[in-house]
């Protein structure tokens, strides 16, 4: 499916040059050897002991791989431990109780702050309370919570009792939820009345009610009263105050269950696009391990941190750099509630003013938002705290990167372009910013000990340069254990295509494609359904988005296709622009020209739609299909998981309008 020939031309438009980290973060980084690349390569797989090390063990692994069920692999078997002792117990151990665990800023300004001590109480009493439900080791607990401390805490709890949590994003639908718990089997939910949405009072139970309507299996709920008063509720039959629970067990300790290495963690779903969601299997021993060998490593977290990962705790990036990596390693972790907009466009920067935030992570998708809303923001406050900076989500091209370099970091901190998904459970593809040389769009190299290939459609490996597939040829201790929905699911959705079994060659397949240069860094191009054939050229959406995010002025775009008579697919673009540049015309012309520039006169968009804002989903992903559908002048399917389903009509208006 990719043109190797169309890919990969003047990759100097969309990669910049390297750049040197800073020398004031390389002399403090926690990881500066040369050289790490080689000596990984060198003593692969015992190299990953280096992140097991970093974890509290209650009984040792035997082994640090088993690959005789290949690709169902097995991380430092035989060892034992507990995800909660490790981000809490071993801490009050070492005499840090009065250190800050989580750093909590609420919607309307509320600030609420958990010394490990005060973390450690309320994770107990929740463990007992759950345990007094009925819950036991191996129950699923689905969580269903808003960006709350009770989510992060409800999480340790299930870990502590050995039983897995499966969070849903608080921002999904009724249906989506009842989807999960129905596939998980889960008999324990734990919610809340309602939340903040911008001011209003949104309530979060009537979902739920209408999600456990369609259930087979009896549930016991339990809602945290996060609205009191602005949204009184009345508890029925199997649901249960939460506070009353915690209360019930005031001061009570429940012991750490020891768990095998290879015992699920946590379940996480992916939302689809198409088909069932994927419950992804995240193990204890392994996923902990990287999560906390890669806030080591990548994000170059110290216990004496004050560490801020803006993402929501109901995605994946949450689970592993909000709460399970940071914890892990002692550090200070920031949880805030709401939008970077909300109440006033500077609301991240007061945030990392205030508290001193000495590393901060982040997605594309909102760097471009606040290039958009320009650099006077950032610039009211104090950011001189920063040592670091993280990217996470999508590719970012050199403009926005080279604008968060600038304006948040003052040239003074390394930014870390992450690559990796629900599925690896930790970064694969990043510079260590002690290490490595940063190149503005380009991810990096595979981490240390991780095998990225990329790969045409026969497997065979690329010329530097040139695009094809993204593939790991070697596991790794955070990948996914199976799916929960089976492991015929796991091997066809991510192994069958590019392992050849019989002779014992294993290769994970990601769903995106990639260009590796010579220097071995990693471009990553989009998920390979974003692929779009235009006479009989096959180009990337996101490279085109590239060309069009550089333009001075654009501040989002996102490139679909559309059938043609004649060329088969022609390329749809919209674009929305930064305040100020009103003069769509010129826009277009220099978006034409930029185009034409990075890839060729044949990647020129058919349309261009100027619009003020893209469609996304809740977890902030442009909603590309949907697009396409409206490119297409087809029937809408739903809209209701969109977070500004009011754009779609304003864009069709546009369209008509031409
Ligand atoms: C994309 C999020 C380019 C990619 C952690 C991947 C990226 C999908 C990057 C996984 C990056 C993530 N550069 N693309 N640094 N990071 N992606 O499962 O397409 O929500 O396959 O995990 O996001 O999304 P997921």
């Amino acid at each position: 499916m990719v043109d190797r020939n169309g890919w990969g031309r003047d990759r100097h438009v969309l990669t910049g040059s390297l750049r040197r980290p800073p020398s004031s973060f390389v002399e403090q980084a926690n990881v500066t050897e040369s050289g790490i690349h080689e000596a990984f390569e060198e003593n692969w797989p015992e190299c990953w002991e280096r992140a097991a090390d970093l974890l509290s063990w209650s009984d040792a692994y035997d082994t640090v791989l088993e690959d005789e069920d290949a690709p169902f692999y097995r991380w430092f078997q035989g060892g034992t431990l507990n995800a909660s002792y490790n981000c809490l117990d071993r801490h009050l151990e070492a005499g840090r109780k009065t250190h800050t665990a989580i750093r909590w800023e609420g919607k309307h300004g509320e600030r609420e702050t958990y010394t490990y001590r005060d973390l450690f109480v309320a994770v107990n009493e929740f463990a007992a309370a759950l345990g007094d439900l009925g819950v036991e080791e191996d129950d699923v607990v689905t969580i269903y919570l808003p960006m709350i401390p009770e989510l992060p805490i409800a999480m340790l709890a299930c870990a502590r009792i050995g039983a897995p949590h499966s969070v849903v994003f608080a921002g999904l639908s009724a249906d989506a939820l009842a989807t999960r718990m129905a596939a998980a089997e889960s008999e324990y939910l734990v919610t809340c009345d309602g939340y903040y949405r911008r001011g209003d009072a949104f309530n979060q139970k009537s979902k739920v009610d209408n999600a456990l309507l369609g259930l087979e299996q009896d549930v016991q709920t339990v809602v945290v009263d996060r609205l009191g008063d602005d949204l009184p509720h009345v508890l029925g039959n199997n649901e249960h105050d939460y506070y009353d629970l915690v209360d019930a067990f005031a001061g009570e300790t429940v012991d750490p269950v020891p768990r095998d290495a290879g015992d699920m963690l946590f379940l996480m779903y992916t939302s689809g696009t198409t088909g069932e969601p994927k419950g992804v299997v995240h193990t204890t021993g392994g996923y902990l391990s990287h999560v906390a060998w890669t806030s080591h490593a990548v994000l170059d977290i110290k216990p004496e941190d004050t560490y801020w990962c803006a993402a929501d705790i109901g995605w994946i990036t949450g689970h592993s750099y909000i709460v399970y990596g940071p914890l892990a390693l002692g550090t200070t972790t920031v949880m805030y509630e709401g939008t970077p907009d909300y109440p006033d466009r500077d609301r991240l920067w007061e945030i990392v003013d205030r508290n001193a935030v000495d590393i901060f992570y982040t997605a594309p998708t909102a760097i471009r938002a606040f290039m958009k809303w320009g650099e006077e923001y950032p610039a009211q406050h104090d950011l001189s705290s920063l040592r670091l900076l993280g990217t996470v989500g999508e590719p970012i091209s050199p403009r926005p990167w080279n604008w968060y370099y600038e304006h948040i970091g003052t040239e003074n901190c390394p930014v870390v372009d992450t690559w990796w998904q629900t599925e690896t459970g930790a970064v694969t593809v990043s510079t260590l910013p002690g290490v490595d040389e940063m190149k503005p769009g380009a991810a990096g190299p595979g981490l240390p000990g991780i095998d990225v290939r990329i790969v045409d459609e026969s497997g065979a490996e690329v010329d530097a340069g040139e695009a094809g597939y993204l593939t790991i040829a070697r596991p790794w201790p955070g990948m996914a254990r199976t799916l929960y929905d089976g492991d015929d699911r796991f091997l066809t959705e991510y192994w069958d295509r590019f392992s050849n079994p019989d002779r014992e060659e294993w290769r994970y397949f990601s769903g995106d494609a990639a260009r590796v240069d010579e220097d071995g860094y990693i471009t990553v191009l989009g998920r390979v359904d974003d692929v779009i054939n235009v006479s009989g050229r096959r180009l990337s959406t996101m490279e085109i988005e590239s060309a069009i995010t550089d333009v001075p002025g654009v501040a989002e775009s996102a490139v679909v296709g559309r059938s043609s008579e004649t060329k088969g697919t022609d390329i749809y673009a919209y674009v929305s622009t930064e305040g100020g540049y009103d003069d769509t015309a010129a826009v277009r012309e220099a978006i034409i020209d930029n185009i034409e520039a990075a890839i060729g006169p044949f990647a020129r968009p058919e349309g261009i739609v100027f619009t003020p804002e893209l469609p996304k989903t809740r977890s902030g992903k442009i909603m590309r299909r949907l697009l396409e559908d409206v490119a297409n002048g087809e029937e809408l399917g739903d809209t209701s998981a969109l977070r500004n389903p009011e754009i779609v009509g304003e864009i069709q208006a546009e369209i008509r309008d031409e």
